[in-house]
């Protein structure tokens, strides 16, 4: 099932907002993580009526060069092509801002967002290794796979 697109607005987030935690939690499961990029970070949320349920949030990592930092919707609305719409959204921002190249990177076991993000036309491009072993105190699984190492895309705007 599609979501109803026309009830859903995208829009940019105040940096002065309160952010949606719980949503940010389920991309990125360190408050501390998330709190050490969100101030200097683009927020799109995604709204239904008066909530949000749906987030990508996008930091500026040097000139012309973007990074998607995390990205998450709403458990009851994920499925219905949310993800993929916030993913086209924020491809289009940055076009607009002629920024030349956007990055996002996922976990070794998240299977379906590699699926996704090769889908809208990122390419795998780099591993961090141990990036979740060195930058995480709790053990991460998906799938029922360790996260371990960090996968990079990257899509090539200008
Ligand atoms: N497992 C399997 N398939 C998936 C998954 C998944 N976890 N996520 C997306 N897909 C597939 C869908 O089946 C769909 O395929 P289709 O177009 O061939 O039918 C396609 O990707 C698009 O899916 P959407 O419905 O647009 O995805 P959704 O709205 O659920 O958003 C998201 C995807 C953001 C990953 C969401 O499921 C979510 O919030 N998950 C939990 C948090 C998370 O893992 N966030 C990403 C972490 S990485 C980062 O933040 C940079």
């Amino acid at each position: 099932m599609k979501l109803n697109e026309p009830d859903i607005v995208i829009k940019r987030m105040e940096a002065t907002a309160d952010f949606p935690m719980e949503l940010l939690l389920l991309a990125d499961p360190s408050e501390e993580m998330i709190q050490s990029y969100i101030y200097r970070s683009r927020i799109y949320a995604a709204l239904k009526e008066k909530e949000t349920i749906g987030i990508c949030v996008v930091s500026m990592e040097e000139e012309n060069v973007w990074e998607i930092r995390n990205l998450a919707v709403a458990s009851h609305f994920q499925g219905q092509g949310l993800g993929q719409q916030l993913l086209q959204h924020v491809i289009a921002e940055a076009k607009l801002n002629k920024v030349a190249k956007l990055m996002i990177g996922t976990a070794n076991a998240s299977v379906g967002q590699l699926y996704l993000y090769q889908k809208v036309g990122f390419e795998i491009t780099a591993i961090r290794k141990n990036f979740f072993l060195d930058h995480y105190d709790m053990p991460i699984v998906e799938n029922g796979i360790p996260c371990k190492h960090m996968i990079m895309l990257e899509m090539v705007l200008g």
